[in-house]
């Protein structure tokens, strides 16, 4: 056991890495400090003892002393000392009072977060940095997909009319040559909105006006619509929801997007199988929403794959990519456009069984 008498003490609190001074409770004026607070200070010992504390840390802190005025019995907290040239050292600090000789005594020591503080500032620079960079992506992004849907809308253009025109002169051989140009560019005008829209909801600057949405009109708009491309694989495209869903809250152009997405990849992934749309009301955190379940019997998502799934060009592998298309940017801005509206898309898969993805829009009564 170590025999704390008073020399001793003395000795350990002039070693200690730490500032230490006492303050009287009533008149806040320094008794002592040791050698660390003294360099800190950048003083001599007189030049200090008797000053009032708030001359030194804690700067216009005066009648709003954490244990004196407001009554805490510990306080720690990021304060400033002000040196004997007026630098000012950032320090966080620690202080209690304790009886001695029948007078408060406050105990106050602190540590130098110079180096802390500058690190936090260089992070926080790097971070703004980061951002803008960011930002400058996602707007030359927006920018360039902008100015190549232009041309791309005059070739699709343009191709239409030689198609109709190969038609009337019966100069048929140019006809499926035709439709492959068509084709490509309808694809790539496709992949080209996809990159306008996630780079617009990356920069912040996707417009969603959210209205009361008649649910059993979107789901046979979107069922016609998904018609073909379920049949195109040999599936079977069902229809389940209860009679007077009425209507949800939603921007109808950005929810059909989102719908039909969920749609296309459940019949683009399942072949000669069910794929399932199910609409029905539900209630959760005190608000009543529409769900909207689409469910799969098709290839099904392994696990890992499923955790960032809805990360922008996230596809199953390079497999994928070859055998089924795409881009993998449809669920990362289905799911950012229904967080916007107010709702959102969970998905949960059984490898080989198949797949559920939901979205969950507020009811709104
Ligand atoms: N119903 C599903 N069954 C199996 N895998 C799916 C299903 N839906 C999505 N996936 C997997 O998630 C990936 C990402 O889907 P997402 O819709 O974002 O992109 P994509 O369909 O590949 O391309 P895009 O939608 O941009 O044309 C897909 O590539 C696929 O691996
Ligand atoms: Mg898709």
């Amino acid at each position: 056991m170590v025999d704390l008498d008073e020399p001793f003490l003395q000795n350990v609190l002039e070693l200690l890495p730490v500032g230490v001074i006492t303050v009287g409770a009533c008149d806040h004026r320094i008794q002592e400090l040791n050698s660390r607070a003294l360099r800190m200070i950048g003083t001599c010992r007189d030049e200090v003892v008797g000053r009032v504390c708030h001359g030194v840390i804690c700067p216009a802190e005066a009648g709003r002393c954490p244990i004196t005025d407001l009554g805490q019995t510990v306080d720690l907290s990021e304060r400033v000392l002000l040196g004997a040239d007026g630098h000012r050292v950032p320090v966080l600090k620690s202080a209690f009072a304790i009886p001695k000789n029948g007078e408060m005594l406050l105990i106050e020591s602190f540590v130098d977060i110079r180096s802390l503080k500058e690190a936090e500032q260089q992070i926080t620079r790097a971070r703004e940095a980061a951002e803008a960079a960011n930002r400058a992506k996602s707007a030359f992004l927006a920018n360039m997909s902008h100015e190549l849907r232009t041309p791309l809308t005059a070739i699709l253009g343009y191709c239409e009319m030689l198609q109709e025109q190969a038609a009337e002169l019966g100069a048929t051989d140019f006809l499926s040559d035709l439709q492959k140009v068509h084709d490509a560019g309808r694809q790539l005008f496709a992949v080209i909105g996809d990159v306008l829209d996630i780079s617009r909801i990356e920069a912040g600057k996707m417009d969603i006006a959210v209205e009361p949405v008649e649910i059993s009109c979107m789901i046979a708009d979107a069922v016609s619509t998904m018609e073909p491309a379920a049949r195109k694989n040999g599936n079977r495209l069902l229809v389940r929801s209860g009679d007077g869903l009425g209507v949800m809250q939603a921007d109808a152009v950005r929810f059909r997007q989102s719908l039909l997405n969920l749609l296309a990849n459940a019949c683009k992934f399942t072949r000669d199988g069910l794929v399932t749309l199910e609409v029905s009301r539900s209630n959760g955190g005190g608000e009543r929403w529409i769900e909207w379940r689409v469910e799969d019997t098709g290839i099904g998502i392994a696990p890992e794959k499923l955790e960032r799934l809805f990360q922008p060009f996230s596809q199953g592998d390079s497999s994928t990519t070859r055998r089924y298309g795409g881009t993998g940017l449809g669920l990362a801005i289905s799911q950012r456009l229904c967080q916007a509206m107010g709702g959102d898309i969970t998905a949960s898969s059984e490898p080989g069984k198949g797949s559920t993805f939901t979205i969950r829009m507020p009811a709104g009564s």
